[in-house]
């Protein structure tokens, strides 16, 4: 074997054990970021020859070209379906029909989740996956093999000592939070959302370019058997279920075996508790009689066995109307539009209200009041409206809609402050601090000042790099502007030791929560000491700290750094005007659009004022403008994960060569440094021709241009 041909052999082998880790063991062994990497190396190897290309090796996987259509495929054995049961006395009745035609009491069967996906059919020959197909109307159904290729879940080649011909079934689905992550993505981009995850599995395999199947996050269980040839079939269908483990498939963890009907109706609630807690939609459970001579002898009618039901849980979409759309203002200052409803069970819960998401997906649905809607609850994901039944929607005498469609205000329903359509939005980061993150959102323009955003700017304020208040966490800020004591940021410099205990009575006794000791009279003091010394060593700071500190929209760190060089004192930034502030480096129209509104409202220059009053004090110093150095008067854009340094250090040391570090790619713009999964930003920057730069190339120029 010549190198690149060994090479090819371990990395599939290595690829093959890492996918069979993580889809069907559910034990990864190497991180994503590894996995990719091991895979562009076969892909290179395979692309510089082609002789070493194979059918079942992981690169295969990926999506390859649209095809004209999808072929028929006529199951050899059918496709059946279930009946179903909705009640324990369909399934005591089921259990019942068992016992009397078998003439054995209390038979075992193999209990499975119901999976709420796509039924597709997987053929094997000679251990290779040659074609997979759905369920269509059971007899004959669609060849999606390209399209199943891409999932990794689904064995190219079988492990072990595969049978010559094999077809397993069982169903594709998508897990829960891969649904959510993908909607998420699509309302960002304003692309089409799904759904259900019922529909984004069917959706998927019916796309017919298989590269679009292949961004979807698709899985696979599998749960039966079609035609075999050369394999004797175990006794039991939980042995063979055993054995397709051991072919490399992945089956529920959530199998198991229970015996006559008490046993089944206690699977039945076991699985029903933690329903939500799964990682993916079920629509109910199934029971199927496990020794396979026991399905024999109960046979078939019409298209479904006698030997297994599907036992069903509570839907987990229902159909309610609307009685109001109301507006409900976030900490980040963001807008989310709120349906109330017609109380309504779903999956067992009572549900008033369901979430629009945003202004893109109102439009999207076309939600009016009086509406019927259909709501979907799943897991621990908020109630949503999925879509509107526009037959039922309540017309005047003239035949029109007897409601207007939905607008949002353009003053914020908490504050009255002017909103604004913005494309950036505040997240909430997984270490609790927050940033930007592209998506579009009607916001609250009134920051500081509006009470709902109160508890975030406080935090944001006294977080570490900002003013860096040791120890005031975000239940304490919550304490604090629940019960009053605080309005603005200003306020917490006038905060005493009594406040703190006082508000820290009233919090426990809200919560019932006040401890033993204070009950006996032990006031603990020490926590509140340390709390108003940190706030007091807060009040000596830096002009960018402060800066960052006041949660203007758009001035993170980096922004308040070069602000706070190019103007070295407080006063000329609040007086400049959107011109001047275009002048810093890193400062483009929008954000100095930005920084002059915050500072036309009388109410922000009240709190800087108050802040000076309470005794804060930063340190200023003289302007640092002329941009010198190798890179003067270039403009530079930083876009993707840059793994060495980060865009803010990048950043950093690209201004301290000279250069303007700007946000948008425009025909002026000099070098873009496109990092780690770069996206729009890169595909403009290529589109007007714009030199693009890797990060190996920056950290080249960079050490060969050491700042003065
Ligand atoms: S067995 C002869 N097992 O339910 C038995 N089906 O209503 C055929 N389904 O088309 C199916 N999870 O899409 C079986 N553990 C499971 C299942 C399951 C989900 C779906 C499947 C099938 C439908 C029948």
């Amino acid at each position: 074997m010549t190198a690149p041909a060994a090479r090819a052999a371990q990395l599939r082998r290595l690829l093959d054990e890492a996918n069979h880790r993580y889809h069907v063991l559910d034990d990864p062994a190497i991180p994503d970021a590894e996995y990719d990497a091991l895979l562009r190396e076969l892909q290179a190897i395979e692309l510089a020859h082609p002789d070493l290309a194979s059918a079942d090796s992981p690169t295969q996987r990926v999506g390859a070209g649209v095809l004209p259509g999808f072929a028929e495929v006529v199951h050899e054995q059918p496709m059946l379906s279930l009946n179903n049961a909705f009640s324990d006395e369909e399934v005591a009745e089921f259990v019942q029909r068992i016992e009397k035609q078998l003439g054995v009491a209390e038979p075992e069967f193999s209990v499975e989740p119901k999976l709420d996906g796509l039924a597709i059919s997987l053929r094997y020959e000679q251990g290779l996956f040659v074609r997979g197909a759905t369920r269509g109307d059971g007899a004959t159904g669609e060849d999606v093999t390209q399209n199943l290729r891409t999932l990794k879940a689904i064995p190219l080649r079988l492990r072990g000592q595969a049978p010559p011909v094999l077809e397993v079934r069982g169903e594709v689905y998508m897990p829960r939070a891969g649904f959510e992550a993908y909607n998420a993505r699509m309302r960002e981009t304003g692309g089409k959302v799904l759904a259900n995850p019922r529909n984004g599995a069917a959706g998927s395999l019916r796309q017919l370019d298989p590269r679009l199947a292949a961004a979807r996050p698709l899985a696979f269980y599998a749960y039966g058997l079609g035609v075999t040839d050369g394999w004797t079939l175990p006794a039991r269908h939980s042995q063979m279920l055993q054995a397709l483990r051991g072919f490399g498939f992945p089956v529920s963890p959530e199998v198991s075996v229970a015996r006559g009907l008490g046993g089944l109706l206690e699977y039945y609630a076991a699985i029903g508790a933690r329903r939500d807690a799964l990682a993916y939609d079920i629509d109910g459970v199934v029971y199927k009689l496990d020794h396979h001579d026991q399905q024999k002898a109960m046979g078939f009618v019409s298209r479904a066995p006698r030997w297994a039901i599907a036992h069903k849980f509570p839907a987990q979409e229902q159909l309610t109307t609307v009685e109001a759309i109301e507006v409900q203002v976030g900490r980040t200052g963001a807008l989310t539009p709120v349906a109330r409803l017609a109380p309504v069970q779903v999956a067992g819960v009572v549900v008033t209200n369901a979430t629009l998401h945003n202004a893109d997906q109102i439009a999207r649905l076309d939600v009016r009041v009086g509406d019927t809607v259909i709501v979907r609850r799943a897991g621990d994901v908020i109630p949503e409206v999925v879509r509107v039944v526009a037959e039922k929607r309540p017309l005047d005498a003239h035949g029109r809609p007897l409601h207007a469609p939905f607008e949002f205000p353009s003053t914020c329903p908490a504050c009255g402050s002017p909103t604004e359509a913005v494309r950036k939005v505040l997240k909430q980061t997984k270490a609790g601090g927050i940033e930007y993150a592209e998506g579009a959102a009607i916001v609250c323009t009134g920051g500081l000042f509006c009470p709902a955003q109160r508890k975030q700017a406080v935090i944001h304020f006294a977080s570490r790099r900002a003013m860096d208040i040791e120890g005031l966490g975000e239940s304490l800020v919550e304490a604090l502007v629940d019960f009053d004591y605080v309005r603005t940021v200003a306020d917490l410099y006038a905060l005493g030791l009594d406040d703190f205990l006082a508000m820290r009575r009233r919090a426990d006794e809200r919560d019932g929560t006040v401890p033993e000791t204070v009950k006996a009279g032990k006031v603990a003091t020490k926590w509140a000491e340390n709390l108003i010394e940190a706030i007091a060593a807060s009040q000596a700071t830096s002009l960018e700290r402060l800066l960052f500190a006041l949660g203007i929209r758009d001035v993170g760190e980096s922004t308040a750094r070069t602000l706070a060089r190019h103007f070295g004192a407080l006063q000329p930034i609040m007086d400049a005007d959107e011109a001047t502030l275009c002048e810093v480096p890193d400062v483009g129209p929008v954000v100095a659009r930005r920084i002059a509104g915050f500072f036309a409202e009388p109410h922000n220059r009240e709190v800087v004022e108050a802040l000076r009053k309470a005794g804060v004090r930063w340190t200023e110093g003289a302007p640092q403008r002329s941009a010198q150095g190798p890179l003067a008067g270039q403009t530079v854009v930083l876009t993707g994960a840059l793994a060495v340094m980060g865009r803010d250090e990048a950043g950093d040391r690209l201004q301290a060569l000279g250069a303007k570090v700007s946000g948008s790619v425009s025909k002026k713009t000099s070098f873009v440094v496109a990092g780690e999964a770069a996206g729009s930003k890169l595909e403009k920057a290529l589109a007007l021709g714009v030199e693009v730069w890797d990060e190996a190339r920056l950290l080249d120029f960079l050490n060969s241009h050491p700042a003065g």
